[in-house]
Parts: C-alpha cells; structure tokens; sequence
C-alpha cells in the first residue's frame, strides 16, 4: 500500500494495565469496580464523572489489552493508531504521585508502541504500528518550574511518543494560566502535538431533569469543554506568543469553528482584547488542527471550508486570498481521521464500530474534497504531523 493510502487513527485511548488498577483500587470516582449483572455473571464497570448517570458504564479489555486494541484496528483496516491515554489521566492525583505515574506510565506506553508490530509499507524508515501521545504531571497545585523538564525528558528519551494529551483545567486554574508560559515554551520547543481532550464538560446545570444517559455530557458538554479551553488559550495569547505551537483540537474542535466569526467580532468590540491579540480571531482557527471525529460529511466540509478560509485570511487588507484550483483543501489539511475507541462500542461483539464506518465514511463523501484531500485527512495528514515521514 503507498504510504499515502494508509489511514491512521489519531484518537483512540488506553487505559494501561498499571493505571487500570490504580483506577481499580480507588472508592470514588473514576474507579473501576465489579458488580453482578443481571446475568448472574460479575462484569467491570467504568465510573469516571462524579454522578455519572447509571452506574457508568462497561469497561472490558478493549480498554487496556493491547491486542484488543490491534484486532480492532485490523477489523477495520486502520493501519497506525496514535494512542493516548483516556480521561481523566491523572487530573485526580497530588503532583507527587502525578509525577511519579506519568513517568511509569510514558515508560509503558513507548514500550507498548515500540514493541508493536511493523507496519507493512514500502518506508523508507520502517513505521510501528503504535504510536502514542504522553502524560505531563499537569494537576493542580504542579510548580510551573516542573514542566519544562517534564515536556523535554518526554520528548528526548520516548522515540514513539510524539505528543502529549492534555485537558482542560491545567494547573487548577485552565489553560489560559500565566503559570503555564514555561509548559507552552517548552512544547513549542520540543514540536510534541498537544492533543487538546475534555473530561469535565460544561452547562451541566442545563441537562434538565429527565434521564438522558451520557448523550448531554458527551455530544454537547464535551465538546463546549474544548470549545472553551482553546478560546482562553486564544484569548490569552499563546498562539501569539508561540507560533510553532502544534494543538490538535477533539471532537473537531467542538463549536468553534461554527463560532469562529462571532467570536472575531465579539474581539473587535472589545478594546482591551484586541489590543492584546496580534491577529483577528479567524487566524488562530487556521493556526489549529482538528480531529475528523464529527460522523457526518457536512459537518467536516463545514469545519475543513471554515478553516480553510481562516488559514487564507490575510490581516493586512481584511480580505481572504482565493482558493487556488486544483491545490488542496486548505483546510483539509488540518483535520485527521480518529474514532475515539474503545468508547462507543457496538452493542453487538460481531459488528463493525460505528465510530469508525460513520467517520471513513463522513470523510468518504465530503463534497468539495478531492481524493487526495480524503487521503490526507484519513492518514497522510498524520504521517506528516506526527513526523512519521
Ligand atoms: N470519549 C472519551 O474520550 N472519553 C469519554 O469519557 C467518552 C468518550
Ligand atoms: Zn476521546
């Protein structure tokens, strides 16, 4: 297969074994625990929100078993994944024991990828089949002074580990902190992709009373969480101040780009932003990479023309440069394939997850994207990203 066909899955989780039983031993939430079901067999349950609605949900080996996570990828031809692990990391820990179980847990996932299997391409550099995104030590009450070493000892001693997976609430205080400067210097530096996830979701106090599961927290308070986050990351000046910053955005970015324009004027009217920003919002949107998570082909179209536009917009004259034709989709560019398993199974073991057909299938028919614009986004743009070529 050329490289340029092979689809890469850039959002897809673990829960490694050594933290799965931290999860294990906890009382309070997020723990795993087991209870009877109804079948009269004792099945594991996942609890990680506080009041997560019934009881929270099955967790089984395709949480943590490497080969579930290989067979998966096989069943539905992804050729790489790039793993992270899943929320809420280690948001719940002192920054002693944060330290200490990110370094074991970097540990386990570079050798969890460098002993994955090779990929069968005609590469120059053999690729793995795994790769992974790290943990910082990022909890409240973490020293800003800590996090440099953290982001470059990461980056020069885990050769498969080519990013960082991060949330939202940052040292205590989100993302937008002064106290982060070093942490974002530090990432711009070391070129790690910071892959921006949410755990916390916002508006919770608008889900009303009736039982909707986790479709409120999931569809809209997850992704507003992103939203959120990256607008004060924006806000604060960061991409100002760190150009090279690489931040690959959930869930595509949530409402932001639908939001983009809005909040470029919502800027301009307000003084004392605007003088703090370099740019009109809409260039920060072109600076962002956005996963292909949104299961629909209008939505990506939306999120890739929205980008696009904002890469092309040019400050000096208020004006966006033409889409050149015959070039690629500018804002194509940006997004990549991801299913975010092993959440979402399917309800019956034999079926294909819908995850992963509704999302190929979403970038399959993106009107407006030329074949080699699907390819990008379903792994080239990967290879290129995470420095796999
Ligand atoms: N996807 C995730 O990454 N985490 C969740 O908790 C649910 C879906
Ligand atoms: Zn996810």
């Amino acid at each position: 297969m050329a490289l340029s066909r092979l689809v890469v899955d850039i959002h897809t989780h673990v829960y490694l074994p050594r933290y799965a039983s931290v999860l294990r031993s906890r009382t309070a939430a997020p723990r795993i625990f087991s209870r009877s079901a109804p079948s009269g067999q004792t099945e594991d349950r996942l609890v990680i929100l506080d009041n997560e609605p019934s009881g929270g949900r099955p967790i089984g080996p395709q949480y943590w078993d490497r080969d579930e996570k290989l067979k998966f990828m096989d069943k539905h031809g992804i050729d790489i994944s790039i793993v992270s692990t899943a929320n809420p990391w280690l948001d719940f820990l002192s920054f002693s024991a944060a330290q200490t179980l990110a370094r074991e847990l970097n540990a386990d996932l570079e050798s969890y990828c460098s002993t994955s299997p090779i990929i069968s391409s005609p590469s120059a550099t053999p690729l793995k089949r795994l790769y992974g995104f790290g943990l910082l030590p990022l909890v409240p009450g973490a020293p800003s002074a800590s996090l440099p070493s953290a982001v470059t000892d990461l980056a020069a001693s885990h050769p498969h580990i080519r990013g960082v997976i991060l949330g939202t609430r940052g040292a205590g205080k989100g993302l937008d902190d002064p106290e982060l400067e070093p942490l974002w210097a530090a990432l711009a530096e070391t070129g790690l992709v910071v892959f921006l996830h949410p755990h916390y979701g916002v508006g919770g106090q608008s889900w009303g009373d009736l039982d909707n599961g986790h479709v409120l927290p999931l569809a809209l308070g997850f992704p507003f969480e992103t939203t959120t986050a990256i607008t004060r990351v924006i806000l604060a000046g960061v991409l100002d101040r760190y150009p090279r910053l690489r931040i690959l955005l959930a869930h595509s970015g949530g409402a932001l780009p639908q939001l983009s324009s809005r909040l470029a004027s919502c800027i301009a009217h307000d003084p004392v932003v605007a003088s703090r920003l370099q740019h009109d919002a809409r260039w920060y949107i072109g600076r962002l990479y956005y996963d292909a998570v949104a299961y629909g082909s209008a939505e990506l179209g939306f999120v890739s023309d929205t980008v696009g536009r904002a890469a092309r917009y040019d400050q000096q004259n208020g004006a966006h440069k033409a889409a050149v034709e015959g070039e690629r989709n500018e804002g194509s560019k940006r997004m990549l394939f991801g299913t975010d398993h092993p959440f979402f199974p399917p309800l019956n073991d034999t079926d294909k997850w819908r995850s992963v057909v509704e999302n190929l299938e979403a970038i399959d028919s993106v009107s407006g994207w030329s074949a080699e614009d699907k390819d990008g986004v379903q792994g080239g743009n990967a290879l290129t990203l995470f420095n796999l070529v």
